[in-house]
């Protein structure tokens, strides 16, 4: 509920669609980024090597939980990475088991880790029919990966050579096109009511292409997708802000080391962790629609996978501008959080 006197807003206690937590002495330095102020999250499964099996996924679960601070609660959420390899059967029992709330398909090449992704789509054909029969969500990293398509066409070109293909052989299929970056994944997602939905990232609303390229090369905004031009950035803050339950919130917070951003063949990903709720109170505001903050934080994500939503509840308040660190600190070396370019006035209480 949004209160113009106190300046308060009191929302469900959300979920992350679409998170990174890498693993080791990263995972351990992220993970209360993520957990101070959301109850679950889709935990992406690109190790390396991949979270593949039921029995990885278990054993990666574990590690997580046993990286989460005392007194701090948080439920993650496992996928396994689709191979041309995965067994159905090995899916569906992580499924009944309760573990595994969706698959994660990367086309081959397509991003961050994704070498063992999909080059054969028939080769997936049994699992994907198998997730459709048992109710289990594909997720999908919506872009193709051929040389000769330009890196800001590849999401488009997906939609229509692989992606509406997938849905018309498997129609049963319940799909998230993951972070979308474009106007035409907006409207393909608007066109296509049954069993769709979509994830938008913080930091998708934000930046646009421009904040990449000019006036020096920014590595810190370079994430896959890449953000595209400014008509498409708001295509997706009026999707997100625009009421309807078919798109929620995945930051793709995706932690590097400085170093491997800042660098000749710099890493793609933007680490939105630490501030991600400050910067979507900001935008939502911005657009008139602090009143749908909660539908896309914490309740139209639970709706689509089909699990209740959080009995917790967190208090955002406006007031002077919030100082976020510039950097938080892993034992391998600091990770730059992402600069919004925007004061943010709401605080998480
Ligand atoms: C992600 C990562 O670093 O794992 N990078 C990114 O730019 N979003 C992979 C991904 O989700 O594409
Ligand atoms: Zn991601």
């Amino acid at each position: 509920m949004a209160d113009a006197m106190t300046q308060s807003l009191t929302i469900r206690r959300p979920d992350d669609w679409h998170l990174h937590l890498r693993d080791g002495t990263m995972l351990q330095a992220v993970l209360p980024e993520t957990a101070r102020h959301f109850a679950r999250a889709i935990i992406m499964p690109n190790l390396v090597p991949p979270v593949v099996t039921g029995a990885q996924a278990a054993a990666y679960r574990e590690r997580i939980m046993a990286a989460l601070p005392e007194g701090m609660a948080f439920e993650p959420l496992m996928t396994l990475y689709l191979t041309e390899e995965t067994d159905p059967e090995d899916v569906a029992a992580a499924h009944a088991s309760g573990l595994v709330k969706a698959v994660k398909l990367y086309p081959a090449g397509a991003t961050t880790n994704s070498a063992s992704g999909v080059r054969d789509f028939d080769k997936v054909r049994a699992t994907l029919e198998k997730m459709a029969e048992i109710g289990l969500p594909l997720c999908v990293h919506g872009e193709v990966t051929d040389a000769e398509i330009d890196i800001f066409d590849r999401e488009a070109v997906f939609i229509d050579r692989v992606l509406d293909p997938i849905r018309r052989a498997t129609p049963g299929l319940k799909v998230v096109m993951e972070h979308i970056t474009t106007r035409d994944g907006v409207d393909y997602v608007k066109s296509n009511p049954e069993r769709l939905g979509a994830t938008i990232t913080t930091h998708h609303l934000v930046i646009n292409r421009n904040n990449i390229l000019v006036g020096g090369i920014k590595p810190h905004y370079y994430c896959l997708p890449v953000a595209k031009r400014e008509e498409h950035r708001l295509a997706l803050r009026a999707a997100a802000t625009g009421g309807d339950a078919r798109f929620f919130l995945g930051t793709d917070s995706a932690p590097h080391l400085d170093e491997l951003k800042e660098h000749a063949c710099g890493c793609a990903g933007c680490f939105t962790a630490t501030n991600t709720l400050s910067i979507l109170a900001e935008v939502f505001e911005q657009e008139g629609a602090l009143d749908r903050l909660e539908g896309f934080t914490s309740l139209n994500g639970p709706a689509f996978y089909g699990l209740p939503v959080n009995e917790g509840t967190i208090t955002l308040s406006r007031g002077e501008p919030v100082v976020y660190p510039d950097k938080i600190d892993t034992e391998a070396g600091p990770v730059t959080v992402f600069d919004p370019m925007m004061p943010l006035h709401w605080r998480v209480d």
